[in-house]
């Protein structure tokens, strides 16, 4: 099995570490020269929960420039960059798209509606999306820790694609050391993963506090339930399942499992907010405003908490 990554950030070294074999290297699309240098002679290392791993650097193959995918196309192609980059990667991929008649793309990215720039040119049968609730953080350009992890890597399609095609890409994850499986509810798997993330992201970033804090603070409480609130109201206006009926089930497993072991995390949007760098919010915050306009349905809580994202990080555009 040849597999490509586009973006050697945490998830993509994260995923690479897991996927590299001495007979069937990775391929990894390394834009950033100096990564590129360090993975070539020092490969690349894990560390964290699932034990250490060093990855040769002949393990690897290493690529500057996405045109090198069409002589050699992989089964699988990996995206690992952020929501807000996948536009670029698509126009990238566009022109390559006939090379690669035979290679499945796998979108590893947080949110909502990552798929709608690759369907201009990318049938949906061979579409897939992996929801990613394990944390990686890089510690050096060639180094990942892997930070957390509540749930195996969940591949699959929201677009038709059939599930059973990414089970040997679960299964070599698997075999690499990071739990990974294949689901056939992509659209509830991912929404799971919507509701915690924009009840808790924005809201942490905004608010400076700790997951726990936010939901001990009665003010900060009232918001993110309202948030969860909205977002069940636009999932049955449009139609999408998940696996709890209403906002008062979800918010009873919320508070009940998955907020304690995660009550001391800080917000990655509050992570990104501080270092300058632009966060997820239109993926997240963003997708569910949109949706919700689709459907007639008012998402006013978390269409404020986008509003005052966007403008924390219009301030950061300033240097302010
Ligand atoms: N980190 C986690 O624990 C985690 C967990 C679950 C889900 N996710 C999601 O996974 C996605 C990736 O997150 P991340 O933490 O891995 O982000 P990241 O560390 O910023 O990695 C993104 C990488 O993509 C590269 N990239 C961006 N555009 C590119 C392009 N056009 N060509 C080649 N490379 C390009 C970036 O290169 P440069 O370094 O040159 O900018 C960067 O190395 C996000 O949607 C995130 O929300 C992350």
């Amino acid at each position: 099995m040849e597999v490509a990554i586009w973006g050697a950030g945490a998830v993509g070294l994260g995923l690479a570490s897991a996927l590299a074999r001495p007979t069937s290297r990775v391929r990894l699309l390394v834009r950033d020269p100096e990564t590129r240098r360090r993975l070539a002679d020092e490969g690349l290392r894990r560390s964290g929960r699932f034990g250490r791993i060093d990855v040769p650097p002949d393990w690897l193959r290493l690529e500057s420039d996405a045109r090198a995918l069409a002589d050699g196309p992989p089964d699988f192609l990996l995206v690992c960059t952020k929501a807000f980059q996948g536009p670029s990667v698509a126009e990238a991929l566009a022109p390559l798209a006939p090379a690669l008649a035979a290679t499945s793309l796998v979108l590893c990215q947080n949110g909502w509606g990552n798929e709608a720039p690759f369907l201009a040119f990318w049938p949906g049968e061979r579409l897939y999306h992996a929801r990613v609730i394990t944390g990686f953080q890089r510690r050096a350009s060639n180094a990942v820790d892997v930070t957390a992890h509540a749930a195996p890597i969940a591949l699959g399609s929201l677009t038709g694609a059939d599930p059973e095609h990414v089970a040997p890409l679960a299964a070599r994850i698997t075999e690499g050391g990071l739990p990974a499986e294949t689901t056939v509810d992509m659209h509830g798997v991912l929404w799971a993963k919507m509701l915690y993330n924009c009840a808790l992201n924005p809201l942490g970033a905004l608010a400076g506090r700790r997951y726990g804090e936010l939901a001990e603070d009665p003010h900060t409480r009232a918001l993110l339930e309202a948030v969860v609130g909205e977002i069940f109201a636009v999932l049955e206006s449009a139609e999408v399942c998940v696996a709890w009926p209403d906002a008062a089930a979800w918010l009873e497993t919320f508070y009940r499992d998955l907020l304690p072991p995660t009550a001391a995390h800080e917000s990655s949007m509050l992570q990104d907010l501080r270092a300058g760098r632009r966060t997820e919010i239109e993926a997240l915050c963003g997708a569910v405003e949109r949706l919700g306009a689709r459907h007639g349905v008012a998402t006013p809580t978390v269409s404020a908490l986008a509003a005052l994202v966007r403008q924390a990080e219009r301030r950061l555009e300033r240097g302010a």
